[in-house]
């Protein structure tokens, strides 16, 4: 037997009981007399003590031996003299009586602690080094338990999980996809699932009827820190409901999250537009933490004489809270970080709200304190405070305000890592313009119903025509989406039809789906929540890549195992893959 206990359970009513455990050397300490060595595994540490006088052979060899040695030890447990209240074990220590090297460790490439002195690339690079820390390690325990708590509460509302294939077909989901050769198949693909999307729909035909599955998802598109090339779904399909149905279904699992893991109970669970989420917030997942509302000011800033306003399609601030505190020399570089490339504003007009009612504008020339004061009541502007104003193009101004609103939030501390707020964000547009095709795009995926009121849009209007699709936004982050689908052939063709396939080609790609239509397929809907995403800002950060074991990096590069990589020719020549 290796080990009686693990390195984290010892305590005080341990004292007097032989032990034995197993770990890595994490530390050791020489004393003289004396050598301290903490013993680490999953659970803990344990304070091991060595002592010259007693076992001088013992302690000469723990004393050659390098962190991250693997050891088993057997001694008797006994009180520590000064007690180490930061620690679990912290009240006792192991005088050790016999020590056994199971495997020496070469020197880590970065110290094993919290404050590690590896950067980024090196701790990918040994992962496996990098999950030996306390941080590392508690976020995947983090991520089992919600995947546990998870398969727990929709498994009890009698959903069932049904694993579907990878080795798939093209999935429309927006991104492109990772295609995999055919060796049987010469020249053909398979692709890796975007989502499980048509999948689960064939499950409601099926009759399935609540379908869920923690699932892979592969997408090539460009990576963030919320981004990953593979990441996890948790993927939902419910027939015979209405939209209020899901979003019922998951805000009790979001509820039952927030409280059984970070014992939190939200009380509002509020619901935005899309329109009016970015009419407010310039965001289709505004954070909703913290106020500072975007006022929209064209009638009030436009028809003066300043021309840039003007000009523009829209005209919007914001109020700085305590802005009115920063010096020009501040104010300034704010505006260089509006300009920057990133966020793209041409320039920012300001007005300091000062203490005494009055105001000082950049464009005092243009504006008199009665126009400045309209302003300051737009956007909810304080003495004090600084308001903030962008104009241009209504997409462009309205993304850059967003941007310097979240800098702002963050620059005064108000996007709380431990303060949960979440929203639903509903009735999104079924279409979106592409500008590069020149063509819509479904905005979810084709398979979304729009709305029956504004269906005689769709020839006249499309760009209007609203969509029962939904995605529920936690801290400023899009955790989820989905919407209710098309369950009708001919509906079906019809959207096919406004997205710019052709007959042939919807056929070519989703004729499986169109002919399950024919064959009595049930209302349904669901929703697919990102289960990184979810982990990491329940665990209150926004980079998914500490909840994943093994992440790309933002190359898209696993470089531990140094993939992607060259094939071997003979491998290629099995698939019949020329690459000349
Ligand atoms: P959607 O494309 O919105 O919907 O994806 C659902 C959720 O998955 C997460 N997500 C990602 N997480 C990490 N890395 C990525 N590259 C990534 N891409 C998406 C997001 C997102 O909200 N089939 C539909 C769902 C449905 O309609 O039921 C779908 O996949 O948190």
């Amino acid at each position: 037997m290796y080990r009686t206990h693990h390195c984290g359970d010892l305590r005080i009513g341990h004292i007097g009981q032989e032990v034995s455990l197993a770990g890595w050397l994490h530390k050791s300490r020489d004393l003289g007399g004396m050598t301290f060595v903490d013993l680490r595994d999953r659970y803990g540490k344990t304070q091991l003590v060595f002592n010259m006088d007693t076992d001088k052979e013992l302690c000469a060899s723990v004393r050659k031996m390098g962190r991250e040695s693997v050891l088993q030890i057997k001694g008797k447990v006994r009180e520590r003299s000064s007690k180490n209240t930061g620690m679990a074990t912290g009240d006792i220590e192991i005088e050790v009586a016999e020590l056994l090297l199971l495997n020496s460790a070469k020197t880590p490439p970065f110290t094993i602690d919290d404050n590690t002195d590896g950067g980024e690339e090196l701790r990918m690079k040994y992962r496996y080094l990098d999950i030996r820390r306390d941080k590392v390690r508690e976020n995947l325990i983090f991520r089992h338990k919600v995947s546990l708590e998870v398969r727990k509460y929709l498994s009890q509302l009698e959903f069932v999980e049904i694993e579907t294939p990878y080795l798939i077909k093209s999935t429309p989901e927006g991104a492109r996809d990772f295609i995999v050769p055919s060796r049987m198949n010469q020249g053909l693909f398979y692709a890796l699932p975007q989502s499980p999307q048509t999948f689960k729909q064939l499950l409601m035909v099926a009759g399935m009827d609540k379908y869920f599955q923690i699932v892979k998802c592969f997408r090539d598109e460009d990576l963030r820190a919320d981004r990953q090339p593979e990441f996890t779904q948790i993927d939902c399909e419910m027939s015979f409901i209405e939209q209020e149905d899901i979003l019922n279904v998951f805000e009790g699992l979001t509820r039952h999250l927030l409280k059984e893991l970070k014992a939190v109970d939200v009380q509002e669970f509020p619901r935005m537009t899309y329109d009016d989420a970015m009419r407010k917030y310039g965001n289709d997942k505004p954070d909703i933490r913290f106020g500072m509302e975007f006022g929209e000011l064209n009638d009030i800033a436009q028809h003066k004489e300043f021309k840039v306003f003007n000009a523009a399609e829209l005209v919007v601030g914001i109020a700085i809270p305590e802005g009115n505190t920063y010096s020009r020399k501040e104010i300034d570089k704010l505006i260089d970080w509006v300009r920057r490339p990133q966020v793209g504003a041409l320039g920012m007009v300001y007005v300091r709200c000062n203490e005494d009612g009055s105001y000082k504008s950049s464009v005092d020339k243009f504006y008199d304190q009665g126009d400045l004061a309209k302003w300051a009541e737009r956007t909810g502007a304080k003495a004090g405070d600084l308001i903030a104003v962008l104009s241009g193009d209504k997409h462009k101004v309205r993304a850059q305000l967003s941007a310097l609103r979240m800098e702002m939030a963050v620059r005064l501390g108000l996007r709380k890592a431990d303060e949960f707020a979440p929203l639903w964000v509903l009735d999104f547009p079924l279409l979106e313009w592409d500008e590069d095709t020149e063509r819509f795009h479904a905005m979810h995926h084709p398979f979304t119903s729009p709305k029956v009121e504004d269906m005689a849009k769709l020839d006249t209007d499309p760009g209007s025509v609203r969509a029962n699709a939904y995605d529920l936004v936690l801290n400023g982050n899009e955790i989820g989406g989905g919407s209710i689908r098309i369950h009708d052939k001919e509906m079906q063709a019809l959207m096919f039809k406004h997205l710019g396939f052709t007959p042939e080609e919807a056929r070519e790609q989703f004729g499986f789906l169109m002919d399950a239509f024919e064959y009595g397929a049930p209302p349904h809907g669901g929703l697919a929540f990102g289960l990184d995403r979810l982990v990491a800002i329940l665990g209150g950060q926004e980079s998914i890549r500490d909840f994943i074991a093994f992440p790309k990096n933002n190359a898209g590069r696993d470089v531990m195992i140094d993939s992607p990589s060259v094939i071997d020719p003979a491998q290629l020549k099995e698939l019949g893959i020329d690459l000349k």
